[in-house]
């Protein structure tokens, strides 16, 4: 591990990297994708003005107009800032928000939308009374920002620019912290906070410009507001202004959405940023970030005023606090003549005070490297980046179509995050970007982020949407509409989960289900395991089903895998299994290599377990701050007695679902539960875990298939298709006779349908958990 030098390093320059040479014909000059050929005139225009504008910059310091009166204000070290792109467009920024109810204007990362276009917006429009409407009731202007710590930044900066105390003429509001007052005429907020605005008043009068900061992220809040706000625009057509600025240039898809709105394009003045990809792909790619990362720190000067700082793309807080740990430890290793550096980490979890903290300056002679998450990718510039590492990740909220979940997972950031990453190298000089991916990679990657709004499940897309307070989700403006009727289905799923009432308003029940990045329906069971005192249990099992890919599918990695799965199958389903192995992992000392040495003998991939273990983790510290009320849970009360009792059944046998039937062992189980797994609970439901079934049952009740002893085969309760039980389930291998009645995640289709992850449950159990639904037998 030690013994780092820098032979090392230039070994793995070319190793990595390649030779410069090949790369030379990537040399990116920052620009988003060429779809748009007016645009690109625009921008060859923009770009030639601009090579003038460096040699010229004292020049055009005289010949740019005079901001408004405020700006003229500015001392010295603010000065420059009237060289902002932004700013040499003002005149025909103003005259398009004058002229124009919605606008969409695009610009490259920091060209000076987010600080400049707020404030044309208030001292050159709305504060002229040019935004139409009664002269005497002049509303404010109102910016939002997809993340906390970018509203916050933003406010302090443009406040000091203004030359005025924060929370006067300029404020910001997010959750939790509010620096507004009456005085406030430019208000930089959160999308979450517009959101709860509009919910107070519908018609947000306070404002008479609302600028849709950041829309290219398309983010589910993000997008819920455009909806709202384009309802608002036709009650308030003559006197709100709406601005949606975007850092990337496919934007005709917000002006078609926008009625046309016209687009204005300010090119950024960027350098030309070298981009370097790996030869090979990286299999740890938190690994070749830190290495990459000290080969730049030995080999590429620091500035004396500070330009030359690494800005290094990760995917969330654990790998980032791991690779400063690992920098930190590293560092001390370096020969004595090679200068320090100072690791700053910048992710969401973190409180945006700590955030902010990349701002600082660092001490003379001390680079700055930065760890980030995708915050730094648009929302926010730290200057002096000349220096990007991109992992070529990110954590996003995904939904498989394979393991039919939502999850917080790792997936391959777009192309044009990528060329918004490498972006941040160009700003002051020119700057070099290494890929930790190689050029083919970059090649297969989908050209634009999807929504947020498509990579979620419609089930969680619409109870968001409801917590939100929207409740005709049928007639919602979309930017990209789902088929109504897989709206209709979801609302229906969520009723019968008890996340909609009867009018499809939210309950509490619904509203706890919001806070976890999954599927409703795995949320809702995950809710039940707490009731039922089997937290640990039931996230666990929800983990692992989240996760795709746990087994390596190599041809010479099958034998053992199939081994694996026989070790742990357990009579009553995929479920428990899952869960017996679940649970001998994590008795594995974390330490050393036992864990990883397991999951090579076998088949199991090291890296998805981490990421279960990740999910684990996430769900559970989510569980931990969610109130649970037992009464969403009917037979709960049945359950919790049976557990006491030790896990005698005690409810009705059912002709079509005999309870003895489940082809489980109650006496012999070879899962340990309780105990070891530190849930602190003695009991998981007795030998065959029935408390984790029944909580299973809670929320997947919608997966039901039966076996007809006719056919002898399965058919979904709901539907009566034919289904097969997966090759790889337990079922298939460990019962002689088949569970008459069995809930299933999902449902894969190749030739046949089959059912994945299968578990055996009583009828009984799916009354409980949905007697609407199950009404036979109350
Ligand atoms: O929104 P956009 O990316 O187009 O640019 P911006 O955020 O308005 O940034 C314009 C300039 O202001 C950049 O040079 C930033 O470095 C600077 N800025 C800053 O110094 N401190 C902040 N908190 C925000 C912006
Ligand atoms: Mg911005």
């Amino acid at each position: 591990m030690s013994g780092l030098n820098r032979n090392r390093f230039q070994d793995l320059k070319s190793n990595r990297f390649g030779s410069e040479k090949n790369s030379q014909q990537q040399h990116v000059n920052v620009k988003p994708s060429q779809s748009d050929l007016a645009a690109a005139r625009v921008q060859q225009m923009a770009r030639d003005k601009q090579q003038q504008q460096a040699l010229q910059r004292s020049q055009l310091t005289h010949s740019t107009t005079r901001p408004s009166v405020k700006l003229s204000n500015e001392s010295e070290d603010a000065a420059p800032h009237r060289l902002l792109p932004v700013a040499e467009a003002r005149a025909a920024i103003v005259r398009m928000l004058t002229n124009q109810s919605a606008c969409i204007i695009v610009g490259e990362t920091g060209s000076g939308k987010t600080t400049q276009i707020p404030q044309f917006a208030w001292d050159d429009v709305v504060s002229k009374g040019l935004c139409g409407g009664d002269d005497a009731n002049v509303g404010i202007v109102g910016c939002t920002q997809p993340r906390r710590v970018a509203a916050v930044s933003i406010a302090k900066h443009v406040a000091e620019q203004r030359g005025v105390a924060l929370g006067g003429e300029v404020g910001y509001a997010v959750r939790f912290d509010d620096k507004t007052s009456h005085k406030t005429r430019i208000k930089f907020m959160t999308d979450g906070i517009l959101l709860r605005e509009i919910q107070a008043d519908p018609l947000l009068q306070k404002y008479s410009c609302i600028i849709l900061d950041e829309a290219h992220e398309r983010t589910l809040h993000g997008d819920v507001l455009f909806g709202l706000l384009k309802d608002l625009t036709r009650k308030r057509q003559k006197d709100l202004k709406i601005v949606v600025m975007s850092a990337t240039l496919n934007a005709q898809h917000f002006s078609s959405f926008w009625r046309d709105a016209p687009i204005g394009v300010v090119h950024g003045r960027s350098y030309p940023v070298t981009v370097y990809h790996t030869a090979e792909p990286q299999a740890d790619f938190v690994e070749a970030a830190i290495s990459t990362i000290l080969q730049v720190h030995c080999s590429e000067p620091l500035k004396e005023n500070g330009g030359g700082d690494i800005l290094c793309f990760l995917t969330g807080q654990e790998e980032i606090e791991d690779a400063k740990r690992v920098l930190e430890h590293r560092l001390k290793e370096l020969p004595n003549d090679t200068p320090d550096f100072q690791v700053l980490t910048l992710y969401s979890a973190m409180p945006y005070e700590q955030q902010l903290r990349v701002f600082e300056a660092s001490p003379v002679g001390v680079r700055k490297v930065i760890l980030a998450t995708n915050i730094a990718e648009t929302s926010i510039t730290v200057e002096g980046i000349k220096y990007v590492v991109d992992s070529g990740v990110v954590k996003a909220k995904s939904f498989s179509a394979k393991t039919g979940m939502e999850s917080l997972a790792e997936t391959d950031v777009s192309r044009a995050q990528a060329t918004q990453r490498a972006g941040r190298a160009g700003r002051m000089s020119a700057g070099k970007c290494y890929r930790l991916y190689t050029q083919d990679a970059y090649e297969r990657m989908a050209e634009n982020t999807t929504p947020e709004i498509t990579r979620s499940s419609l089930n969680s897309v619409i109870l968001q949407m409801k917590g939100i307070g929207i409740q005709d989700v049928e007639t919602f403006e979309f930017m990209d509409k789902p088929p109504t009727a897989a709206i209709r289905r979801a609302e229906e799923t969520l009723f019968l989960l008890g996340a909609l009432d009867r009018d499809r308003s939210i309950t509490a029940l619904g509203k706890a289900l919001t806070h976890f990045p999954i599927e409703p329906t795995a949320a809702k069971s995950i809710l039940c395991g707490k009731v039922y005192g089997i937290p640990r249990e039931v996230v666990g099992v929800i983990a692992m089903i989240a996760t795709e890919n746990i087994y390596v599918t190599s041809r010479e990695g099958k034998e053992k895998a199939d081994n694996c799965r026989r070790t742990f199958a357990k009579p009553v389903g995929d479920h428990i299994s899952y869960l017996a192995l679940f649970q001998h992992y994590m008795r594995l000392p974390r330490d050393g290599t036992h864990r990883k040495d397991f999951c090579d003998s076998n088949s199991l991939s090291h890296r998805q377990m981490l990421k279960m273990e990740d999910t684990f983790k996430q769900l559970m510290a989510i569980l931990d701050t969610v109130e649970v009320d037992a009464d969403w849970f009917h037979g709960a009360l049945e359950a919790m007695t049976l557990q006491h009792r030790g896990g005698t059944k005690s409810h009705r046998v059912d002709p079509h679902a005999r309870g003895d039937d489940d082809g489980s062992d109650r006496k012999q189980s070879s899962v340990k539960h309780g105990g070891g797994c530190g849930g602190g609970n003695a009991s998981a439901g007795g030998g065959d875990f029935e408390l984790v079934r029944r909580a299973l049952c809670h929320g997947f009740f919608m997966n039901a298939a039966y076996f007809d002893t006719k056919l002898q085969r399965y058919r979904l309760v709901i539907g009566q298709q034919p289904v097969h039980l997966h090759p790889t389930s337990a079922l298939t291998f460990q019962t002689r006779r088949k569970p008459s009645l069995v809930i299933f995640n999902n449902v894969v289709e190749t030739t046949q349908r089959y059912m994945k992850e299968v578990t055996a449950i009583h009828e009984q159990w799916l009354q409980d958990a949905a007697p609407l639904l199950y009404k036979r037998i109350a």
